[in-house]
């Protein structure tokens, strides 16, 4: 890992007082510095905590907010919660992975859109539903898909 990326991580984990309940802190603060949790950083961070890397990647992973790939500039969310399975969220993650030709949880070659899934987006009356960033795309079907995508550069 790079000397500063180190020195930024050693920051946070001073900032957030170097206890093990800090280590959601510290990873929000890698999230926001690089775009994403290296694998590395984990380890880095675990180390430093004194928490067990099998704890740190758990938390790494359980959370949406944390990417252990590197983010493209437009992140996709496709939520395949209850609400949103029914009404064909699994065909739509299906469509766009098809589109990009990447898999849930990779990145385009270009950088341009990462793709993942997740459980609910809270909106579950709009189902089946597909957020962009911020925006949040309701009642999505698969014809839609190009369009959206498109809007996005
Ligand atoms: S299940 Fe998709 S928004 Fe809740």
């Amino acid at each position: 890992m790079e000397p500063g990326k180190k020195k930024s991580i050693d920051a946070s984990i001073k900032k957030h007082k170097s206890s093990a309940k800090s280590l959601i802190a510290v990873f929000q603060d890698i999230q926001k510095q690089q775009g994403y949790l290296s694998e590395e950083a984990v380890r880095y961070a675990a180390d430093k905590l004194k928490v067990p890397a099998s704890r740190a990647f758990a938390v790494a992973t359980f959370y949406s907010a944390f990417s252990l790939i590197p983010r493209g500039r437009n992140t996709i969310d496709v939520c395949l919660g209850t609400a949103c399975h029914i009404k064909g969220g699994g065909r739509i993650a299906e469509r766009i992975s098809r589109h990009l030709q990447i898999k849930p949880e990779d990145r385009t070659r270009d950088g341009r859109f990462s793709l993942h899934t997740v459980r609910c987006l809270g909106c579950c009356a709009l189902a089946p539903v597909v957020k962009v960033n911020n925006d949040i795309h309701a009642d999505t079907t698969q014809d839609r898909i190009s369009s959206i995508l498109e809007k996005y550069q």
